[in-house]
């Protein structure tokens, strides 16, 4: 057999086994609420490009300020960490790829952080 085909043959699945070793799993949910996920509950996989986040939703009141709404957690591409202003509301995005589900919801801590 050629000796190039044979090294190829060799060499094929090594990349395989290097991606899936790469593979973060990231809990989804569209909407986390009071310490239930209420809808869109999965898991997605995030790659070398996408991280696992998490965002929270916040709404502005004029009589209360900033008050949160819901959470959302999913994996997104080139995600940073940031708050978002957007007229009435704020989306703060955190980002992680340390370990699978790490962005699982972080309950009150995550609420505190923003202030
Ligand atoms: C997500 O992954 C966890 C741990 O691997 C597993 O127990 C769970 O069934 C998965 N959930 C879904 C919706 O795939």
């Amino acid at each position: 057999m050629d000796k190039f085909l044979l090294l190829l043959l060799l060499l094929g699945p090594l990349p395989l086994v290097f991606l899936q070793a790469q593979a973060l799993v990231c809990t989804v949910c569209r909407s986390f609420k009071e310490g239930h996920c209420l809808r869109g509950k999965d898991n997605c996989t995030a790659n070398s490009v996408s991280s696992c986040r998490t965002r929270d939703f916040f709404f502005f009141s004029d009589r209360d300020g900033w008050l949160y709404d819901h959470t959302e957690l999913d994996c997104a591409m080139f995600c940073l960490s940031s708050n978002l202003f957007y007229e009435q509301n704020k989306i703060s995005s955190y980002c992680c790829k340390n370990q699978d589900f790490c962005n699982r919801y972080q309950g009150k801590l995550m609420i505190k952080n923003i202030y």
